[in-house]
């Protein structure tokens, strides 16, 4: 039998979070047919909005109503929300949602930038959440993990031990680690995952890679020959955060699809499909589809 891969569905919230709210918001229905189309092609794990300040993310002022709609929609599937503090996450619960990534970032500066705390009252507000909703399931998302707009790259994977030891005492079981500039390089993702794999043996890794560099392939693919069985991706490689300058898109969920299916991995995902979706966002939504390795393996007669 062949391997299962989770493949996490991050466009509804990271992507749609990047597209500039000058222009136009997108609007709800077009959301939800993007998640339609991913459900549709096979995803059944997504973060699909945020419970944050609609001034600080305008794009995903819409939450609650996303909420309600894909909860009825989609009972079975995995969806959750990204929450930066104790409201966040009292919201999403309230709507019925029982899994939520809570994001702090490694660096400090950009704490300050994304979400105005500091690293003392990020650590407050995750161990309020923990006490407030016991039954929530809170992944935590650790931001800039391998390097910071404002203070570049971290080399010491030490640092990231460190920063999570009041983590797994709050009760942390999942970490997801994630690139938000795309400045990792598989040499420093093998030390970090290898580091932390030592130091908490009972703590599961996510990854969340960005493709600014053009490394987020082969970083994710270092991650899953390291044990790491759950990824972040999203559709048309869109994403990026707000509040880092020069954050770029995500690793593209169809280009990880197809060399997952291609390499015998279990996704789930059908490809056909999942590009299908990636071309419909393009049309209709982000304008800014980076996928562009993928329309020309479409086009490539399949000789097996
Ligand atoms: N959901 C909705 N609104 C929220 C909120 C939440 N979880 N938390 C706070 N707010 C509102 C407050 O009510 C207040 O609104 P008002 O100005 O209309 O009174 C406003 O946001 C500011 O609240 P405050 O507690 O003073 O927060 P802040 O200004 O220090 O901002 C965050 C902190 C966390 C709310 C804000 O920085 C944020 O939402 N960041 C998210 C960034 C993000 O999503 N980045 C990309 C993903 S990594
Ligand atoms: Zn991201």
């Amino acid at each position: 039998m062949s391997k299962k891969i989770e493949v996490i569905e991050v466009g509804p919230r990271d992507g749609f979070q990047s597209v500039k709210a000058d222009c136009s918001l997108i609007p709800m229905e077009e959301k939800l047919k993007v998640i339609d189309e991913l459900i549709a092609s096979g995803v059944q794990h997504m973060e699909f909005t945020s419970f944050v300040s609609p001034k600080a993310i305008p794009q995903l002022a819409d939450a609650a109503e996303v909420t309600k709609t894909v909860l009825d929609r989609y009972p079975q599937a995995d969806l959750f929300a990204l929450v930066p503090n104790l409201r966040g996450a009292q919201n999403a619960y309230a709507l019925g949602l029982r899994k939520v990534c809570y994001v702090v970032s490694l660096s400090k500066s950009h704490n300050k930038a994304n979400i105005n705390r500091t690293h003392e009252q990020s650590l407050q507000a995750y161990q309020e959440i923990r006490r407030e909703l016991p039954d929530l399931n809170v992944i935590v998302d650790l931001a800039t993990t391998f390097g910071c707009p404002f203070e570049g790259k971290y080399e010491d994977p030490d640092q990231v031990v460190a920063f999570l030891k009041d983590y797994m005492d709050a009760g942390m079981n999942t970490c997801c680690l994630c690139d938000t500039i795309g400045i990792a390089d598989p040499a420093q993702v093998r030390r970090v995952i290898s580091a932390l794999q030592k130091a908490y043996p009972s703590l599961e890794l996510m990854v969340h890679f960005h493709d600014t560099r053009g490394l987020g392939m082969v970083n994710t693919l270092t991650a899953i020959d390291m044990g790491v069985t759950k990824v972040q991706s999203a559709l048309g490689g869109l994403g990026g955060c707000p509040f880092a300058p020069g954050a770029s898109g995500n690793l593209s969920t169809e280009d990880l699809v197809w060399m997952l299916n291609e390499m015998g991995y279990d996704t789930g995902i059908t490809f056909s499909k999942i590009l299908a979706a990636a071309k419909h966002q393009v049309a209709e939504i982000s304008g800014q589809y980076s996928g562009h390795h993928i329309c020309i393996q479409q086009e490539t007669p399949c000789k097996k």
